[in-house]
Formats: structure tokens, sequence, C-alpha cells
């Protein structure tokens, strides 16, 4: 059957949260021998069809990693292209997207002051264009764990003016308006969370698969929700068979 033709697998309210590491955009150009821009193309142009496929699933909350804040490492050339390939995203496809269906919502995660300026106006433009929605979307640019949690950390404690609670620290998380993965599912087979979601997945289930992003389809999705099925989340604790 066609990739895109398989049924949508069946899931429940243990699944409303999935954090997405989007990896191997680089190694899926390289075996086409084109450049590494090309592989983000490719994997810019998926995110739709799985969105809509979480979506249709009944996954409420989706935080996609997109360039991490140690990805500025890379060629000037990659980071360039990268950033204009977020603007025309966010400007040609998301906006639209936002206009033309009042459930879907957007947030940019990370830190924006870092951005490109026309960019930084953009990822505003997009949330203030969104707001709170049925379904919502994160995308994380500039976005690192260790990076988050100092941010929250210190703007607890200037809040507080003294000692502060985890709780204080969750609301100002990137991602307060978020609950916590759910499941993380990492593409491109690197076995490793690479500062993704530090606080917020300390006991996600993580599925790691070695198909790269620009080839992540529909059947990748019902393996994914399978191995989280098969999971036993204990959270520490010992559940009596
Ligand atoms: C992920 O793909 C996209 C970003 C980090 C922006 P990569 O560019 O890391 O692809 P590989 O890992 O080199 O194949
Ligand atoms: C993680 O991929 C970041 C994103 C997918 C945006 P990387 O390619 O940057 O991760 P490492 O370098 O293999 O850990
Ligand atoms: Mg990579």
């Amino acid at each position: 059957m066609k990739n895109d033709k398989l049924p949508l697998p069946k899931i429940d309210s243990r699944l409303n949260s999935i954090g997405i590491i989007m990896d191997g955009n680089g190694r899926w150009a390289k075996k086409r021998l084109l450049p590494r821009s090309a592989g983000h193309v490719a994997g810019a142009k998926i995110i739709k069809q799985v969105l809509s496929d979480l979506r249709e699933m009944g996954v409420h909350h989706v935080t996609l990693y997109a360039f991490s804040t140690e990805n500025w490492k890379r060629s000037k050339e990659e980071v360039d292209g990268l950033m204009e390939l977020f603007y025309k995203y966010l400007d040609e496809q998301v906006l639209g997207a936002l206009r033309s269906d009042k459930s879907f919502g957007v947030r940019i995660i990370g830190d924006k002051s870092g951005l490109p300026e026309r960019l930084r106006r953009k990822c505003i433009e997009v949330e203030e264009a969104s707001g709170d929605r049925e379904f919502i979307c994160n995308v994380a640019i500039n976005y690192g764990g260790r990076d988050e949690i100092l941010m929250a950390a210190n703007a607890a404690f200037r809040e507080r003016g003294g000692e502060i609670t985890k709780e204080d620290l969750e609301r100002h998380l990137y991602t307060s308006h978020s609950p916590d993965p759910d499941l993380i599912i990492r593409t491109g087979g690197e076995n490793r969370v690479s500062n993704f979601l530090l606080w917020q997945g300390a006991y996600s289930e993580l599925h790691v698969t070695s198909t790269l992003w620009p080839d992540f389809g529909r059947a990748d999705i019902i393996k994914a929700v399978e191995d989280f099925y098969s999971r036993q989340r204990r959270y520490g604790g010992v559940i009596e068979e």
C-alpha cells in the first residue's frame, strides 16, 4: 500500500503531546549528491503532511526541533540558507494556514533575540496571528534545553525575588502552554537528545528511527505509535501485575 494511504493508528489521551527531532536532512541530500540545503528544503516539504496526520490521529501538541543553539556552528552558507528557509516557510505556508484554519496554532520557541531581525519579526507576526488554538505546533528555532532552563530559572528568580519552586520555573519555560511530550521521535538514527526539551522530556518515551527526516511518512508514524503503546510508563514507580 502506498505510504500515505496507510490507515492511521488509533490513539488515546495518553499520546497527547509529541516532540520530533527532525534529523537527517544533510545525509538525505548527500545520498542524492545534492547540497545540504536541498535536504532542508525536502525536510520542510513533508512537515505539512506529518502535522496533518498527527492531528487527524488526535494529537494536540507537536514540538518540532528545527534549529538548535548549537547549529550556529555550521557553515555560514548553510545557516543563512536555513534562516531564509524558515522565513519563507513561516511567510508562505504558516501564515496562510493560520488564516484559513482557526483550530491550527503555531508558537515559536527558542531565543528569538538571536535570530536575524527579519525572521524575528516574522516569528512575532506568526504568533500574533495564532494565539491559543485546539492544535498547537511549537517550532523550536535557536532553541537549546540548557539555555531555556537557565532563562526560566532567572526569570522565575527575578519574579520571586528569592528561592523558586518547580512550578515557578515551569511557568517561564518556552513551552509553558503545552504539556510535556509523551513521546519524542528522532529521525536519522542517532540515540541522543541533542539539547531538546531537557526539562520537559524527563519522562518522555523515546523512539529513534533510522529513516531520514525527508523520508518520514505514515509507515514511520505507525511504527512510532506502536512502539509508544508497547511501553510501560512507570515514572520511577512500580506497577503491580
Ligand atoms: C537536521 O538535519 C536539520 C537541522 C539540524 C537544521 P541535519 O542537517 O542535521 O542532517 P544530518 O544529520 O547532517 O544528516
Ligand atoms: C539536532 O540535530 C537538532 C535539530 C534536528 C534541529 P543535530 O544534527 O544538530 O544533532 P547532532 O549534532 O547530531 O547531535
Ligand atoms: Mg544532524
